[in-house]
């Protein structure tokens, strides 16, 4: 300091005063400016009153300029100028970032080549796939799709298919019937299918041979429900009529089919039986996959697993279908898609398919 600043008069040493302590509240204003959090538009909005506003900091500092010695004027204005352009630098950063841009409005992703979220796909239902599966197979042997009424009469689920009245073999089937009939003598009472050979009956009196077609659908049976029965499972029909259909093509079809869905490696048998609507009638065992035949828990130490039901349509099937049985031969057969998937899936518990547990139903991954 020289002497003539101690010389100066009482209003020079005010104004020195007050540059000094001008300088401090710069600094100061300028540490608040700087530590000033704005997370939100309201603490911008504060910002901005507090600093930058007409009866704001800045504005203060500039009224409180005009009392600073001339000398330190200049230097000391552009201090507060820099700390105005830091101040308003800091308010439009904030304002952008809290202001969404058109872009963001209209849901634009910015970064097209970021990894999305991924989707959540669902799986399908092992009845599905099984049934897909055997629809696929039969398809490219030139077999249709074809489907009839769950609720059905009893012409459809028993008399067309030579079932007669009051005969034993309507007991093979517990049926949950719903009504009887009031307009049609024929049809007669009114029940839920118990098997899907209705259909068989709804595609015979409505297409004239050739016929290939299979007929996949729920079925119904007064059975308690247990793991071994359900009173609503599902079934593929098969029915195929022409001319000179022999039981040789019925062995060569299931033959296929079973190859097609249990492997190349699996042996068939063909074993007698009975059903009203097939003569001669055979049930199909296929040899089981578990022990490769040698006998286990699954297929009850007989090495052998029945997949379905088939035979050679009755002529009285035919007739009663307006088909004429001296010209057309036709085999028919009926499987048990729940029976197959058990197979396939060594689901051993009926009730798994209907009790919608997405930990048993989220395990099936399939093609089909
Ligand atoms: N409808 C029979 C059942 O539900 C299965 C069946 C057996 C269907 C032989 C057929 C057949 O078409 O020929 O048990």
């Amino acid at each position: 300091m020289n002497g003539d600043e101690w010389s100066s008069s009482k209003k020079d040493r005010a104004k020195r005063f007050v540059t000094m302590s001008l300088q401090e509240s710069i600094d100061d204003i300028q540490k608040a400016v700087d530590s000033f959090p704005i997370v939100t538009s309201a603490e911008l909005e504060s910002f901005r009153v507090k600093f930058l506003g007409t009866k704001g900091l800045l504005k203060q500092l500039y009224q409180d300029l005009k009392t600073v010695e001339a000398g330190n004027r200049k230097s000391i204005g552009q201090r507060i100028n820099e700390l105005k352009e830091t101040a308003e630098a800091k308010f439009t950063t904030h304002q952008k970032n809290l202001t969404p841009t058109s872009d963001q409005n209209s849901a634009t992703v910015d970064d097209v080549t970021r990894p999305t979220a991924e989707p959540q796909i669902g799986s399908r239902h092992p009845l599905s796939i099984v049934r897909n599966q055997i629809t696929d197979v039969f398809a490219r042997i030139g077999f249709t799709v074809s489907d009839g009424p769950e609720i059905e009469d009893d012409w459809h689920n028993f008399s067309a298919l030579n079932f007669p009245p009051e005969h034993p073999a309507r007991d093979m089937q517990d049926t949950f019937f719903i009504a009887k009939s009031s307009t049609d003598d024929k049809s007669g009472e009114i029940a839920l299918r118990t098997h899907t050979s209705s259909v068989q009956v709804r595609v015979m009196e409505s297409t004239p041979p050739p016929i290939r077609t299979i007929s996949p659908g729920r079925v119904y049976r007064n059975e308690a429900i247990s793991a071994r029965a359900h009173c609503f499972f599902h079934q593929v029909e098969g029915l195929y009529i022409d001319k000179g259909v022999s039981f040789a093509d019925l062995k060569q079809t299931i033959d296929y089919f079973a190859k097609s869905v249990f492997g190349t490696d699996v042996k068939l048998r063909f074993r007698p039986s009975y059903f009203p609507f097939t003569e001669p009638s055979a049930e199909v065992d296929v040899s089981c996959t578990l022990c490769q035949g040698k006998g286990c828990n699954v297929c009850k130490h007989t090495g052998w697993l029945e997949i379905l039901g088939c035979g050679m349509v009755d002529p009285a099937v035919l007739e009663a279908c307006g088909i004429d049985s001296k010209t057309y031969t036709g085999f028919a057969f009926g499987m048990g898609i729940e029976r197959i998937a058990q197979i396939k899936f060594r689901v051993t518990d009926l009730r798994m398919y209907s009790e919608n547990d997405i930990r048993f139903l989220g395990q099936f991954k399939s093609a089909f």
